[in-house]
């Protein structure tokens, strides 16, 4: 199973929800993470990001911003978005019913955060990337759960 993360810029919210899915699991899935937006192409994530990470004993440094390609929606098989925006973004690059399926919110994996977002610590501290984490944390173990069954 292949899982793409994305978010706006591909600097906070994805690479931490790469980096703590690919601390999860192993072998036989693929994890990557990509941005809406082109802006912070080649960029490793933000300090604060990966600070984070690390105080969870997760590196994410080598991690680099590339944005959303239509490849990528043949490579891989659930395309998880961190807010609203970033799904619309994402649905309206799809081009038939079986890529729109691959789509969902990141959060909508917990049942009772239906149209939940994940917030976005960039303009933020660190006390927002701590809180962003622990989300991403919940919500990976709910997506494994989910895609377990
Ligand atoms: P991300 O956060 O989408 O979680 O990577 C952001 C990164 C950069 C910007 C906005 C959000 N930006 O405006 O540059």
């Amino acid at each position: 199973m292949n899982i793409l993360m994305v978010c706006l810029g591909n600097i906070c919210r994805s690479p931490l929800a790469e980096g703590i899915m690919k601390a999860k699991l192993s072998g036989s899935f693929m994890v990557d993470s990509a941005g809406t937006i082109s802006m912070h192409e080649g960029e490793h994530p933000d300090k604060r990001a990966i600070k984070t990470a690390a105080n969870h004993n997760i590196d994410i440094s080598r991690q680099k911003s590339r944005p959303i390609t239509r490849k990528d929606f043949e490579t891989f098989d659930k395309i998880y978005c961190m807010d609203i925006d970033v799904l619309e973004d994402v649905v309206s690059k799809t081009k038939n019913e079986e890529e729109r399926q691959k789509v969902s919110l990141f959060l909508e994996a917990l049942g009772d955060h239906k149209n939940a977002e994940v917030p976005d610590p960039y303009w933020g501290d660190m006390k927002d990337f701590e809180m962003v984490f622990q989300l991403l944390n919940k919500g990976c173990d709910a997506i494994i759960n989910q895609i377990s069954e």
